[in-house]
């Protein structure tokens, strides 16, 4: 009996070991595995299934052509040594247009315009250039690192066009046109920087006012150079400025930048454009147009010119037509940021409950700002001003008069 059983003990010993040591090897070969298949760079096998991909589309002949190894574009003149290409091989190839992404051949017409071995790829696309590991080429990080400006950025900033972030880089180089194809977002914030008068408190590419920050390189200042206490959800410079536009006093309560109840589209597109406000060192060949200055228009000059020669020209020369219409005195502001003045004798009575020179001597709000940071009035010109303002005043009131009588018959 006893015998039997430490036999069968025995026994079962060994077949424990056994177990244990094929348990043992299996786990061995398993790592194995895994540590070469980490071995294996990701666009390796990019490069094999797009010869595969080639081969059944186009034949083993054009499959044979397919390079392999790290492929990259050096643009000198740019600084630009982009390596997408190592898995994005397809870009320049036909009639790949509807393979899967990274095979995929890129869109075009744009390239015809930005030829890649001229522009590379992270000039208009953002990225890590140097990396050949798709996670760190596309730069997925959440601050703003140089990420691809693509879908996953647009989606995470509930973008309407998830590949609009882009646009940011082409103004970069388009930064003076006034519009530009394929660039709507920015588009349309450049028509919003004129419609709304930025300019009248900010300076913007060597022109504009000062009762706010000069905007010219807006886009070189770092996330870490905004207050995110009052910002509500993720905090990055992009939401920073978005909130910002939204409503500027929620984020810097003490700011006199008027609340111009932007929709969210419009926030994320002006966000954008005052982003790409940076300072680069671009050749001038890569500027098209060879355009480096923001001119005024021919219009806006003319207006100018007009306003300077008619009644109102002190508004001009002192530089109030920015933010007001003097309507009764010709003066029509390019935004209407402050009142118009034509009735100001009768409106600053009634708002602040003061005269219009004690307003003018010790204002408050905006003009606070501006009569102490923008323009000053010597005690001769601030006097001019009354007068003037008292003579657009009783214009108004004998129009308003005429306009009853002429009611009345
Ligand atoms: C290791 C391979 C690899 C490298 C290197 C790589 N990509 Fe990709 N890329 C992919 C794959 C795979 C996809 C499709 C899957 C996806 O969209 O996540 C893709 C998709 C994209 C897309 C479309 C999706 C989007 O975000 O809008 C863009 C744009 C893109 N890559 C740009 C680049 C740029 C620019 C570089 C160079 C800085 C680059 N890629 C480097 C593999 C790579
Ligand atoms: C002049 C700017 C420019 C350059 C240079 C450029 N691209 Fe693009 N790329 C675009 C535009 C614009 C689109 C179309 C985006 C859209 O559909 O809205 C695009 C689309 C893509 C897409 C498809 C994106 C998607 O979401 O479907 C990929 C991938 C891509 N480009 C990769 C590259 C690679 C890799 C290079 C370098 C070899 C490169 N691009 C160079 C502007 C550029
Ligand atoms: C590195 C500078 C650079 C970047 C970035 C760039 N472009 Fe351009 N683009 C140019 C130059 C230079 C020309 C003029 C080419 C010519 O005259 O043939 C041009 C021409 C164009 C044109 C043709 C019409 C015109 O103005 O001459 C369009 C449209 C255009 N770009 C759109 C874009 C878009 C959209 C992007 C971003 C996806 C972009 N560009 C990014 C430099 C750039
Ligand atoms: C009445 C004057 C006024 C007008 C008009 C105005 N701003 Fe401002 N803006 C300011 C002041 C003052 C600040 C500084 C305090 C703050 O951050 O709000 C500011 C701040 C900013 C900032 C943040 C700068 C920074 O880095 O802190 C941006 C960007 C900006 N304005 C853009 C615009 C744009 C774009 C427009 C037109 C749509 C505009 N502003 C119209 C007065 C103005
Ligand atoms: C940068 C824009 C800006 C400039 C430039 C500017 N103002 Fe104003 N002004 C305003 C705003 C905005 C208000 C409205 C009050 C407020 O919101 O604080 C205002 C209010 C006034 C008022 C009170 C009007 C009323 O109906 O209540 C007077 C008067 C006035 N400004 C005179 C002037 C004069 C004179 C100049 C030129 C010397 C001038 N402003 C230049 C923005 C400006």
């Amino acid at each position: 009996m006893d015998h039997k059983t430490i036999k069968d003990k025995l026994t079962f010993v060994k077949k424990d070991k056994l177990i244990i040591s094929i348990i043992g090897i299996a786990v061995f070969l398993l790592m194995g595995f895994i540590s070469y298949s980490y071995m294996i760079p990701e666009w390796k096998s990019y490069q094999s299934e797009f010869k595969e991909l080639v081969e059944e589309k186009f034949g083993p002949e054009r499959a044979a052509t397919v390079p392999t190894g790290l492929q990259q574009v050096y643009v000198k003149e740019l600084n630009k040594a982009d390596r997408c290409i190592t898995c994005h091989q397809g870009v320049e190839w036909k009639g790949l247009e509807n393979a899967p992404e990274p095979f995929r051949t890129h869109p075009k017409e744009i390239l015809e315009k930005h030829p890649v071995n001229k522009f590379a790829c992270t000039t208009c696309h953002g990225g890590q250039g140097f990396a050949t590991d798709m996670h760190d080429a596309h730069g997925l990080i959440k601050d703003w690192e140089e990420p691809v400006l693509g879908r996953d950025l647009g989606e995470f900033y509930v973008m309407s066009d998830k590949k609009a972030l882009m646009q940011m880089n082409c103004n970069s180089c388009h930064r003076y046109d006034k519009s530009t194809k394929g660039a709507g977002y920015i588009n349309r914030a450049k028509e919003l920087v004129n419609e709304k008068g930025c300019r009248a408190c900010h300076v913007i590419n060597g022109r504009g006012g000062t009762v706010g920050p000069d905007l010219t390189y807006e886009g070189m200042k770092s996330p870490e150079q905004f207050n995110y206490e009052r910002i509500k959800g993720f905090h990055s410079e992009f939401s920073w400025q978005i909130a910002h536009f939204k409503n500027p006093k929620e984020s810097v309560p003490e700011t006199v930048m008027p609340n111009f109840n932007f929709s969210s589209a419009d926030a994320q597109a002006l966000a954008m454009l005052v982003m790409s406000w940076k300072k680069e060192h671009i050749p001038i060949e890569y500027i098209p147009g060879h355009n480096f200055r923001d001119i005024p228009t021919e219009e806006e000059k003319e207006k100018e010119e007009r306003m300077l020669k008619g009644p109102g020209a002190f508004f001009v020369k002192k530089n109030c037509f920015v933010c007001h219409s003097v309507s009764t005195l010709g003066i029509d502001a390019a935004a209407q940021i402050g009142p118009d003045l034509a009735m100001a004798v009768e409106d600053v009575q009634s708002r602040f409950g003061r005269t219009l020179d004690d307003f003018l001597e010790k204002p408050t709000g905006t003009m606070e700002v501006v009569l102490s940071t923008m323009i000053t009035l010597t005690p001769e010109e601030r006097k001019e001003t009354i007068e003037k303002l008292r003579h657009a005043y009783d214009i108004y009131q004998q129009q308003k008069k005429d306009a009853q009588l002429a009611k009345g018959k």
